[in-house]
């Protein structure tokens, strides 16, 4: 509701600035007189308005809950298969698989908010970002939903030389918020680097226990991909992983 009654003044503030150009079109059509052209500009305010705000709720997607009955290896069959993949088929995720495999890597598993992956001093600084060629999402894990950040398919700046890594139908992006954490210094960084590292081998380790495929990577193109995500510098891209299945 604030969303469209922001944008109903904003468009029609933008309407009586910009009056001149609907009166050239009322001299065209002279059946458009003073009160029909001030009807016209709140209802085009109102639809404006209306297509802005939906448009801002498709911004937030709800995942399916994490499937907890699905049919994985072993812990240590799971072990036994982990390994780094480079090569994948076209073959997409689905949104259940996806959902899965966010809340491995680090969904709340537990009634207090905490996460599958442990973090320093549970600060929960990582954050996973979804490369897919549609578009570019956050994940929250407390809402289990995906929220857009970007539109397209920005997998190119996850390559940094190793093409097969825009191959991936997901890439996941472990960035590390250091306003979260608290702290930026040398220690506070290994920390978190840490942090990231166990996100990466929850996905690593869901990939082998579904038979999906996976490596973790730290080259990317950190400049590009902040100035997207618009990240300040207290957050880092640490890690990326493409996610798919082994071709
Ligand atoms: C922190 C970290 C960064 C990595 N960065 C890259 C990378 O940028 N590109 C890449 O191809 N592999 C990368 N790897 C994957 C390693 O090369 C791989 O784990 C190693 O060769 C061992 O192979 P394995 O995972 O199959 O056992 C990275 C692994 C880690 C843990």
């Amino acid at each position: 509701m604030a969303v469209f009654l922001k944008m109903f003044n904003k468009t029609e503030t933008f309407l009586n600035t910009h009056s001149y150009r609907i009166r050239i079109f009322s001299y065209l059509c002279p059946c458009i007189n003073n009160q029909n052209m001030s009807t016209m500009k709140r209802n085009l305010a109102i639809v404006v308005a209306m297509l802005v705000s939906m448009a801002g709720m498709a911004q937030e997607v709800k995942l399916p809950a994490p499937n907890m009955e699905r049919q994985t290896l072993s812990v240590m069959q799971a072990l036994k298969q982990r390994k780094s993949v480079r090569q994948f088929s076209s073959k997409e995720l689905t949104d259940q698989e996806l959902s899965d495999l966010l809340w491995a890597a680090q969904g709340v598993n537990r009634d207090n908010g905490n996460l599958t992956a442990a973090t320093a001093m549970n600060r929960q600084e990582i954050r996973t970002y979804v490369f897919t060629a549609k578009d570019v999402t956050l994940y929250n894990p407390k809402q289990n939903t995906l929220t857009k950040v970007a539109d397209g398919d920005h997998r190119e700046l996850m390559t940094a030389g190793q093409a097969f890594a825009k191959t991936a139908p997901v890439v996941l992006l472990l960035v590390a918020d250091m306003k979260k954490f608290g702290s930026s210094d040398e220690h506070a960084k290994w920390l978190m680097g840490i942090d990231a590292g166990i996100v990466s081998e929850n996905i690593y380790i869901y990939a082998a226990a579904t038979g999906m495929a996976t490596v973790a990577r730290a080259m990317m193109d950190t400049k590009c991909i902040s100035s997207l995500l618009k990240l300040s510098e207290q957050e880092l891209p640490v890690l990326n992983h493409p996610v798919g299945f082994e071709k």
